[in-house]
């Protein structure tokens, strides 16, 4: 067996796979199916200030190869996962991290700061990039004054490992990696979904309540892993690469092309074990290509 072992700033984690914010709830929803201790990390659901309902039904639509989402940070605001939800996974044999989001610069620093005072979350991962939400979310993230504005104020407030979630909805993703580099971040974490939407043409209105969501799935690979090989080459933080993985042959395509770990998402959806299933592949590929640890495949891809 190699050694997995891998390093987000000062967190460490078992192995690369970690599982996506918004895709895997808060981990105890797949409890029962999954062996939670064989995945590196777990993201859990966008965090928020205060409560949020979401947006309107119909927020998913199926698409080729994806799916379209617009669920718009449905969740009960940090105090309510301080006090019900951090005490039922801080025990869970893996990185919890917590997906923070908000509608302006005061409220990511609140919510950052009061996840700070959990002793055993030891990551936080700043969502600049949502693109489901009326204020804030992508806005955030697609403007490297916005991005390092933002991540400023998180970077007072939080003093732990602080991974900054990009948005692919950019001209150039390398511009606000870097923005968020000298702001503080100690990682970046990438894709977010890319926007996009789906029309019935039978009633000739759109599918989703708010027109546009975020796409997701094995459609927006070939993107992501153009912008984490740009991202990787562009700044010296460890990259997270995310976006259609569902394999660990994808997951090793986003280690060559320079991800020192990986999230999964929608494949979750298909197949609740498949992260268990993607590091038991990346084990056997370093096994039978001779190679004893992670490190020696992150970023070795040959140009
Ligand atoms: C239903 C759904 C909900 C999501 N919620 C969040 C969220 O709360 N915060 C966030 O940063 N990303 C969220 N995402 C984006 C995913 O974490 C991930 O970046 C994206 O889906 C691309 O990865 P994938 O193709 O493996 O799904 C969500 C995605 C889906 C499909």
């Amino acid at each position: 067996m190699a050694d997995l072992t891998t390093h987000i700033g000062a967190l460490q984690l078992k192995n690369p796979v970690m599982t996506a914010s918004g895709t895997f709830g808060y981990g105890t929803e797949f409890a029962d199916l999954v062996d939670l201790s064989q995945i590196g990390g777990i993201v859990v659901k966008g965090t928020t200030l205060h409560h949020r309902e979401g947006n309107p039904y119909p927020r998913m639509a199926e698409t080729a190869s994806g799916m379209l989402n617009a669920v718009g940070l449905q969740n009960k605001g940090v105090d309510y996962f301080v006090e019900h939800i951090y005490p039922t996974i801080c025990d869970y044999d893996t990185q919890m991290i917590v997906n923070v989001s908000g509608s302006s610069v005061e409220d990511y620093a609140a919510t950052a700061e009061k996840i700070a005072a959990l002793d055993k979350i030891n990551a936080i991962e700043v969502n600049i990039s949502c693109p489901n939400v009326k204020q804030g979310g992508m806005g955030f993230g697609t403007s490297p004054k916005m991005a390092e504005q933002v991540i400023n104020a998180v970077r007072r407030a939080y003093h732990k490992a602080l991974i900054v979630k990009l948005s692919p909805n950019v001209t150039d993703i390398t511009e606000i990696a870097r923005a968020v580099e000298a702001a503080g971040a100690d990682s970046v974490s990438l894709i977010n979904t890319l926007l996009g939407m789906a029309i019935d043409v039978r009633t000739r209105k759109p599918v989703l309540s708010t027109v546009t969501g975020g796409l997701s799935g094995p459609c927006i690979k070939p993107v992501a892993l153009r912008c984490v090989w740009q991202v990787a080459k562009a700044v010296k933080v460890p990259v997270i690469g995310m976006g259609g993985i569902a394999s660990a042959t994808d997951a090793i395509e986003f280690l060559l092309a320079g991800a020192s770990a990986i999230q999964i998402g929608m494949a979750n959806f298909i197949d609740p074990t498949v992260s268990v299933k993607v590091k038991q592949g990346i084990d056997d590929y370093l096994d039978q290509n001779g190679f004893q640890s992670i490190q020696q495949i992150i970023g070795k891809l040959e140009v």
